[in-house]
């Protein structure tokens, strides 16, 4: 089995079908779907869709595209949230440089804001990442030890990839890893040991290499599981067996 440690099936593209990508995401084995929140009404959705399904979990967060939107109201409507049981971290937040929706300043606020009310609440955090790796390393810095890490949809070099292990966060891959030409995540991902190897899809984008284009969806895991397996030299089983306990440590899934 699978865990899509981080998918989108509240966005809009899911209306017409979301019960059917989820059956089709357990056909093939994805028994868990981490379902993450990117707005505050994002996250309620993704606790709706949660409380509906077995093998499906919440997080609650605002993404750094939202930031502006965070102010002291909406984090008390977050922590309210993240007291329901299918709630398993706070994402995702962090740092996006290469789009600049927020003002990089109000994102570092935002950020530093929800890194310490997961900190309050004993919760793992799901970061978002873009062109913002050395702010993002500076910041986290103070955090190691303190609390689980999530690097998701990891896309940095080996030398960075090499400073999030010394720091103990997980990093998960998605889509991009399966791309002929992404060398420089391939040789990232042959470094990281297994044990701190993360799957997932960012439903319902970034579909794999063999789906290109496409939505992307909790099902089109295994490609990524395979090119994964492929990388580091092991056996489909084993990526999956360990991945799933990677999973199920970092979020705390039953
Ligand atoms: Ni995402």
């Amino acid at each position: 089995m699978l865990v899509d440690t981080h998918a989108h099936l509240q966005w809009a593209s899911f209306d017409r079908d979301r019960e059917e990508v989820i059956c089709r995401a357990r056909e093939v084995g994805v028994e868990n779907i981490v379902n993450i929140g990117f707005d505050v009404e994002g996250s309620k959705k993704a606790i709706e869709l949660a409380e509906k399904h077995a093998g499906v979990s919440a997080t609650v967060g605002i993404h750094p595209h939202n930031a502006s939107q965070l102010n002291q109201d909406v984090l008390n409507v977050l922590r309210k949230l993240s007291e329901n049981p299918k709630v398993v971290a706070i994402g995702e937040i962090g740092l996006d440089y290469y789009r600049n929706l927020s003002p990089r300043e109000s994102q570092k606020k935002a950020f530093e804001a929800q890194l310490s009310l997961a900190e309050e609440l004993r919760l793992p955090v799901v970061i978002h990442d873009r062109n913002a790796h050395a702010d993002i390393l500076e910041i986290l810095s103070r955090l190691k030890g303190k609390m689980k890490i999530i690097m998701h949809c990891f896309s940095g070099s080996r030398e960075m990839a090499e400073q999030c292990l010394r720091y103990g966060f997980y990093i998960s891959f998605a889509g991009p890893v399966t791309f002929p030409n992404a060398r420089r995540l391939h040789e990232a991902a042959r470094m990281i040991s297994v044990n701190k190897i993360l799957l997932e899809t960012d439903s319902p984008w970034l579909a794999p290499q063999e789906v290109r284009g496409k939505r992307n969806e909790p099902a089109f895991l295994p490609f990524i599981a395979k090119k994964m397996a492929d990388l580091k030299g092991i056996s489909m089983d084993k990526l999956a067996e360990a991945t799933t306990k990677n999973a199920r440590e970092a979020f705390q899934l039953s």
